[in-house]
């Protein structure tokens, strides 16, 4: 755990407006580098018992924590340069124009975006996501891009929020939605995707990690597969964001959405990444103040890219807190952050699969497909029942569908309990996991 007087040091010399998460001094402290190290007294949230118990927060997938020089930066705008952004010529008013600017920046060099893309603050990965699909379906200026008889395919790991918004905007310009289904261990071939594709499929839909079962398909080949086949491809990085960050610049990707609330950011936060040809093809989902160019009573002619995508008051302090995560991820290490929650992983795969009648989804520890997620079955033991008990010893996990219920059908699971790990979680919360859950199974059975 932390030493404190180190820690305090650490983060008072966090500049957090300068969105630097300065770190320096606090992790050359820690040379031999092993993660969490006292990087987790970063987190104070983490510092509490619950039932009784120290908390073991394994819900990472789900949201993780957030560090103080996160917090710091967030407040620090709001205490020094909070007023709205584009519309005052008054000093407050440029410096938090400029602070959400810096932050755009900060994020598009985070995710290798060049020249020809551009980043658009939504609320999150959903708001992004459904951004695109209403965007490519809604007919504006001109008629809708997606056509009756065109094709939409979206790969069958995706959360509700990468497959819903497709269902809707197929429906509402007759075209067809195809789903790339896993095979019987969850995974994604490129095969299969070949044979789905055809001169009138217009979109690819794919996550970078899914997040009921952590399988992290080859989204480099896939999404290169579906763009020389002629589609829009969209990729769904949120639950890749907090160790693996997907290299926008380097892929054969249109639109990349993610959420801050994943990567050590704020909850209520994300963005849309996305090349610019391609992000002006979306009708806007939001019509309102700071979009638009001109306006007469009958009519409006709109802003630029990235504005004409953002209406309304953004939330420029989440903005602000989204850049200092990202500078913190950057600043830990991201490939540091990387190995250590999958080496936490490959502890409670192999842990869990030990445990008498425990089924552990794939991906098998090792492979490339593994990345910080595990999640399980337990013959005879309903997982709610499961975290509950684990509740009671103060560790956290989810249960459930997770947001991906056609894919826990079509692998024949139904509800399962999911573990998923962060920077700060440590191989002796592992082993908590794996005795509670043994424990669990045995009372439950
Ligand atoms: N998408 C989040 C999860 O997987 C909420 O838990």
């Amino acid at each position: 755990m932390a030493d404190l007087h180190g820690l305090q040091r650490a983060v008072a010399g966090v500049h957090a407006g300068k969105l630097a998460g300065d770190l320096a001094g606090y992790l050359e402290s820690d040379p031999a580098g092993d993660l969490p190290g006292h990087l987790r007294g970063l987190f104070p949230v983490l510092a509490q018992h619950v039932n009784g118990a120290p908390l073991a927060y394994l819900d990472n997938a789900a949201t993780t924590q957030t560090p103080l020089p996160v917090l710091d930066a967030m407040r620090d705008f709001e205490l020094h340069e909070r007023a709205n952004i584009h519309r005052g010529v008054h000093t407050l008013s440029q410096r938090a124009t400029n602070a959400f600017d810096r932050a755009r920046e900060v994020l598009k060099r985070f995710v290798g975006a060049g020249p020809a893309h551009e980043l658009v603050f939504t609320s999150g990965t959903t708001d992004a996501l459904n951004q695109v699909a209403h965007g490519l379906s809604t007919a504006g200026a001109g008629p809708a891009l997606l056509r009756p008889g065109d094709q939409i395919v979206v790969s069958g790991l995706e959360h509700h929020a990468n497959l819903v918004p497709w269902q809707q905007a197929a429906r509402r310009c007759g075209a067809t939605l195809r789903i790339l289904l896993p095979d019987a261990q969850g995974r994604l071939h490129a095969e299969d995707l070949k044979r789905l594709l055809t001169p009138r499929t217009r979109i690819f839909a794919l996550t970078a990690c899914a997040n009921a079962t952590g399988e992290r398909p080859p989204y480099e080949t896939l999404l290169a597969l579906a763009a020389s086949a002629g589609a829009l491809t969209v990729l769904d990085a949120a639950q890749a964001m907090g160790h693996e960050v997907p290299d926008f610049g380097a892929l054969a990707c249109d639109f990349m959405a993610f959420s801050g609330h994943k990567m050590y950011g704020p909850m209520g936060t994300g963005a849309l990444v996305g090349r610019r040809a391609a992000l002006e093809r979306l009708v806007p989902l939001r019509y309102g103040g700071d979009m638009v160019a001109w306006v007469t009573y009958a009519d409006a002619s709109f802003a630029d890219l990235p504005a004409r995508l953002e209406g309304g008051t953004p939330n420029v302090a989440g903005a602000v807190g989204l850049a200092a995560a990202a500078a913190f991820i950057d600043r830990v290490g991201r490939s540091r952050i990387d190995v250590h929650v999958r080496a936490l992983r490959a502890h409670a795969a192999s842990g869990l699969a030990a445990i008498d009648g425990v089924t552990v989804l794939s991906p098998a520890t090792g492979s490339a497909g593994a990345s910080a997620i595990v999640s399980f079955v337990a013959e005879g033991v309903h997982p709610h029942d499961i975290g509950t008990l684990l509740d009671e010893q103060g560790i956290a996990v989810r249960t459930g569908h997770h947001c991906a219920q056609p894919l826990t059908d079509h692998l024949g699971l139904g509800p399962t309990t999911r573990a998923s790990f962060a920077l700060y979680n440590t191989h002796d919360e592992v082993e908590r996991l794996l005795a509670g859950v043994a424990r669990a199974t045995k009372v439950l059975r």
